[in-house]
């Protein structure tokens, strides 16, 4: 396995790959890899020839008052557990290597980028869709892995690329969970035993939302309110949001009748955890 730095050598590498005609994956990622990843990073594998991981904590798609100081940073580990899945090339540059000095150019995905985390994270999606895009220049992939429990950014990178007609697939990877139901996020590390045990509430209200749609239950402020209902037992926890929307262009939804997206983002303490489930009538 090879780590790379810089985006001259990166750009290099992907175009002698391409000479080969290798079909080359891309899984981008902030690092603080859990199972969650090695999951796509297991797709890639099975869907390219040659694999790239990038490792970049992106700090445009942070708040000032978000968390990228402290966001889990541990490289030698990451490269351990890539090596082992048998990944060909880890793409580390710096911030300066990925934003030159006086970068004023950014990518905004209008409107889906205020919706879900977008509203409640203003710059957040221009953040991620500004350096993804970045990433697929960079790299130039054939396809590109993303997981879906960031169902809001899977949307905002699937419109991008639509919209600037770029030449990469996008392969979505289900939510990897724990036994006892919490999605896997590098943030979960944040959590104090008790915040991990109340961090069980998102996923709660989100099979209480499957299990009234499976009842038949089709309006979406009904089932809505029923599962934010799962927050009353507690307290601690603060409900960012809990939508109803369709998972293209993340509009709310009145009625379940085509596939739906039900999100739900809170606060655990001071960690934000998000989550959610696709249903299909
Ligand atoms: O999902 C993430 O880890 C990040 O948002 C991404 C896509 C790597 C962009 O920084």
């Amino acid at each position: 396995m090879k780590t790379i730095n810089t985006t001259r050598e990166m750009r290099s590498a992907a175009r002698d790959l391409r000479s080969q005609r290798a079909r080359l994956g891309l899984v981008p990622t902030m690092g603080a890899l859990h199972e969650g990843h090695l999951s796509l990073v297991r797709a890639a594998k099975a869907k390219s020839d040659v694999v790239a991981v990038s490792i970049f904590v992106n700090p445009t798609q942070f708040g000032p008052s978000e968390d990228f100081a402290r966001y889990p940073r541990n490289l030698e580990k990451d490269c351990e557990l890539l090596e082992r899945e048998g990944v060909e090339f880890v793409f580390a540059p710096t911030v300066e290597e990925v934003y030159p000095r006086g970068a004023v150019t950014w990518v905004t995905v209008e409107g889906l980028s205020d919706r879900l985390c977008g509203k409640s994270r203003p710059g957040h999606f221009r953040g991620v869709a500004t350096v993804v895009a970045k990433l697929f220049n960079i790299v130039e992939p054939d396809v590109a892995f993303f997981g879906q429990k960031d169902a809001a950014q899977v949307a905002v990178i699937k419109r991008m690329v639509r919209d600037l007609n770029m030449a990469v697939q996008i392969e979505v990877c289900p939510i990897v969970r724990e036994p006892d139901g919490l999605a896997l996020s590098s943030r979960n590390a944040y959590l104090s035993p008790d915040e991990r045990k109340m961090a069980l509430v998102l996923h709660a209200s989100l099979q209480r939302a499957q299990k009234l749609f499976n009842e038949g239950e089709r309006n979406a402020a009904k089932l809505a309110a029923e599962a934010k209902k799962a927050f009353v037992w507690q307290p601690a926890v603060k409900l960012d949001y809990l939508d109803i929307v369709d998972p293209d262009g993340l509009e709310p939804l009145e009625t379940l009748d085509q596939k739906s997206l039900v999100a739900v983002a809170a606060f655990v303490g001071n960690t934000r955890l998000i989550d959610n489930i696709l249903l299909e009538p």
